[in-house]
């Protein structure tokens, strides 16, 4: 495989590495991933994590261990453990099926599919920038949950691809950067990439954005997602949901930036969206480079849905790579996708 670079992910020509993204933005800590046991760990611990890098770094680990002698059987095997490690994020899914399609091929066809994916994530990530960035005026105040840039993506994100590049174009004013309980990917990732692009902006709580959108402070909202069903309805971080809410409230733009890769035809509506569920640890308390903190009580209970799911009725525009859709035209791209 050749040398690939990404903000969070790297081959070097000897050996998978992952910026362990649960230490940041406090130290930058490149961990080796050469098994699938390593490789599963690290997504359930969010060390690599968003919807597209997920599925890239399984992608590339299947060519690491072809490249390292695994037979066709013991890759399939590994491909169909990899594709459990997270249920929401449909990329994992349909990256698998990429490489599932080519492992009879042998090594080189395996190692060209990961390479074509990676490649691809980068140029969709461009596409999705330019397509959002010309639907932003000038003095645009952009609301961003989660994190939704290189961090997450082989190329500059998706959400976050976007301001950078209407922030490339001088358009944005300020981004608030909803902090994202209960894993702070907001106050934690997209504020450090913020600061790396030099984009203004500042953290606030997920309870804030309401007050901000009804003083007008928000021109938009731009989130990612993690599965897009047939209908429109997508899944994201918890609290995207609430945004939407919000926003269609106070008549704030809605949009939501995804690649191709995250949409599932197959898919018919939200409801069908497996939701992945969490540790209550998660909740009460928080843990990172400055290690495990609980402020709840030890005993209590807490509810943990990772994602949760935004009905189509409530999105302005998808910013997919090809284009910017309203309802109908989604619906409608998405049953092109299917019978293609
Ligand atoms: O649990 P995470 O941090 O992997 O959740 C990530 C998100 O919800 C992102 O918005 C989504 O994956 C899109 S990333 C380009």
């Amino acid at each position: 495989m050749k040398a690939l670079f990404a903000t969070s992910l790297r081959y070097t020509g000897a050996v998978l590495e992952i910026l362990d993204q649960h230490l940041l933005p406090h130290q930058e800590v490149w961990l080796p991933c050469q098994t699938e046991d390593a490789l599963v760990a690290m997504i359930q611990k969010l060390q690599v994590r968003g919807a597209p890098l997920i599925g890239i770094s399984a992608a590339l680990l299947l060519a690491y261990l072809a490249e390292q002698g695994m037979t066709q059987t013991e890759l399939k095997a590994t491909a169909q453990r990899l594709r459990k490690a997270r249920p929401t994020a449909v990329n994992l899914m349909n990256n698998i099926d990429a490489m599932l399609a080519v492992i009879d091929q042998g090594v080189a066809a395996i190692v060209a599919r990961a390479e074509a994916l990676f490649a691809e994530d980068q140029s969709l990530c461009q596409s999705m920038a330019e397509q959002g960035a010309a639907l932003l005026a000038p003095g645009s105040r952009i609301l961003t949950h989660c994190n939704t840039g290189g961090l997450a993506t082989a190329g500059v994100g998706t959400a976050i691809g976007v301001i950078a590049e209407a922030h490339r174009q001088g358009k944005v004013a300020q981004v608030w950067v909803d902090e994202t309980r209960p894993l702070l990917q907001g106050g934690r990732l997209t504020a450090w990439e913020m600061q790396q692009l030099g984009v203004p902006y500042q953290i606030i709580t997920d309870s804030m954005a309401a007050l901000l959108m009804r003083d007008g402070q928000v021109d938009a909202v731009l989130v990612g997602a993690d599965r897009i069903a047939a209908n429109g309805d997508f899944a994201n971080k918890v609290g995207t949901y609430n945004l939407a809410v919000n926003a269609h409230f106070h008549q704030v733009p809605f949009y939501v930036v995804a690649p191709v890769t995250t949409v599932d035809s197959e898919c018919p509506g939200g409801q069908a969206i497996p939701i992945e569920q969490r540790s209550a640890a998660e909740v009460k308390g928080v843990s990172g480079s400055f290690g495990d903190v609980c402020w709840a009580p030890a005993e209590a209970q807490a509810f943990n849905p990772a994602f949760d799911v935004t009905p189509a009725a409530l999105v302005t525009g998808w910013i997919l790579d090809s284009g910017v859709y309203d309802a109908s035209g989604i619906e409608a791209f998405i049953a092109q996708m299917k019978r293609a």
